[in-house]
């Protein structure tokens, strides 16, 4: 009997959505302008703007109000891959966090950063803002939850953790935050007072993502798989969890529309799901791409989403009428590729490629373009934004100093470097690097 009220709930869903497919066909297919993959996508309340971060440093904002999408602000401040992003309700700003530990607040008229909070560079994963815009929340990789003032932008507490925390979300009236760990334990905090109020639930595996749902419920997927809805009004107690499927691959992202009628999860391996709220009933399940969803946001007013991964684009997937349509992915992406004639040629595609290209222009990478690389002076490149470390770096790269470079680690060779630290252990792979970026890299009159 549940699943013939669940299958009616599921079709008259689709018939809605039927009804208003018209309203959806003016949303861009694609939204092309990142130099790396995509780490998150979130679209506004009103449905007209989206922002991506992206391992790329940068985050962009989208007008998507027509299909022909406009890059409005390209967001450059993170000194590390973006990972979230939040609009800031009631005020023309978003939060971001990323790689580098610091919560930025971004002017969406001008594009610049109103202000930024830095710590030490520790993973942030998870950005969420309180429903009256004064409060944000970040997921932090030393074990943390942290809050901040975005009025003042003053970090305002550290809640600890016992694990690395990959999630944060504010309750409806923003007296609570659910926090998600890699422990497995879902806990609810009291803003007000920044002390824990209890655990919620003891997942047995890494929560990955959190949502808060309608009727004071909570969606969260584990890193086993599981999906699951936490009835959060019962203090989560076992019989309070309700299991609505399960995955082979982790669960990247857990998303609810803004509405709270549709959520759904992405997962480790290119598979979008989405249910119907009331009823947990399954609307549709497909793979949107190849590779890890690592987010997706609906479209308010639209049974669609933008979804995001190891691409530079966001793309569109129709749930309902379900899209048929190729998955877009361009593979193999210029980082997987396994082979080629030349050692030195694969190093630098599998290792360096994702944040570099070797033509003039920079590709909007995270890292400067190596055109010219040889001969020329650290951190010199004009319209590169450099980190003052690498910018005031008294080198010339040649042969000995970009074999140091990975010898030594960035981190050492330039403290304080935005450039992550990696080492080219052996010695003769390095060496076929920098043979190979020797003739890549050389300007030809
Ligand atoms: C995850 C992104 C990332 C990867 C991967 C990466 N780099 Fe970088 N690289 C950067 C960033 C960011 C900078 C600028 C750092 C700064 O400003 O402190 C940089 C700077 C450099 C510079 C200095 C350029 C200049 O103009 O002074 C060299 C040389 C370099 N990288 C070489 C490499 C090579 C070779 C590889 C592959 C083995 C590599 N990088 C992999 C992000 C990356």
């Amino acid at each position: 009997m549940a699943r013939l009220l669940r299958a009616a709930a599921a079709a008259s869903v689709i018939a809605q959505a039927a009804a208003s497919a018209g309203a959806e066909t003016s949303l861009p297919d694609k939204l092309e302008g990142h130099g790396g993959p995509i780490k998150s996508v979130t679209v506004s309340a009103d449905g007209t703007h989206v922002l991506t971060a992206s391992f790329d440093y940068a985050l962009i904002y989208w007008d998507v109000s027509d299909p022909d999408p406009d890059l409005v602000h390209r967001l450059r401040g993170h000194g590390g891959a973006a990972n979230d992003a939040a609009f800031v309700p009631g005020r023309n700003t978003a939060v971001s966090v990323g790689d580098d530990g610091t919560l930025i607040q971004w002017d969406l008229a001008t594009g610049d950063p109103l202000g930024a909070v830095p710590s030490d560079p520790i993973k942030m994963l998870d950005v969420d803002v309180a429903p009256d815009g004064r409060l944000a929340a970040a997921a932090a990789w030393d074990g943390t939850a942290r809050l901040y003032d975005l009025t003042e932008m003053v970090e305002i507490a550290r809640l600890p953790h016992r694990a690395n925390v990959n999630a944060v979300a504010f309750s409806d009236d923003g007296a609570m935050l659910y926090t998600a760990a890699y422990d497995g334990q879902i806990t609810a905090w009291d803003v007000a007072s920044q002390r824990a109020l209890r655990p919620v639930h003891s997942h047995g595996w890494g929560v990955n993502s959190i949502a808060m749902l309608p009727g004071n419920r909570l969606a969260f997927g584990g890193l086993d798989g599981s999906f699951g809805v936490i009835d959060l009004a019962n203090d989560g107690t076992a019989d309070t969890v309700q299991d609505l499927a399960k995955s082979d691959r982790p669960i990247q992202t857990v998303r609810a529309s803004a509405d709270g009628a549709l959520v759904g999860f992405g997962d480790g391996a290119g598979e979008v799901a989405i249910f119907t709220t009331d009823s947990g009933a399954l609307l549709e399940r497909g793979a949107v791409t190849y590779g890890p969803v690592w987010d997706f946001d609906f479209i308010p007013g639209t049974q669609n989403i933008y979804h995001v991964g190891l691409d530079d684009f966001a793309a569109l997937w129709r749930i309902s009428p379900r899209d048929f349509a190729p998955i877009q992915a361009e593979l193999p992406r210029r980082f997987q590729i396994r082979d080629s004639e030349d050692p030195g040629e694969l190093e630098f595609l599998r290792k360096c490629s994702v944040c570099h290209t070797l033509t003039p222009d920079d590709g909007n990478r995270a890292g400067p373009t190596l055109h010219g690389l040889f001969g020329r002076q650290a951190g010199s490149l004009p319209d590169y934004p450099y980190s003052p470390a690498l910018r005031n770096l008294d080198v010339v790269w040649t042969e000995d100093t970009v074999a140091q470079l990975f010898d030594d680690g960035p981190d050492v060779m330039v403290p304080g470097t935005t450039m992550p630290v990696q080492r080219l252990k052996q010695v003769t792979r390095r060496d076929e690097l920098i043979r190979f970026l020797k003739t890549a890299t050389a300007v030809v009159d």
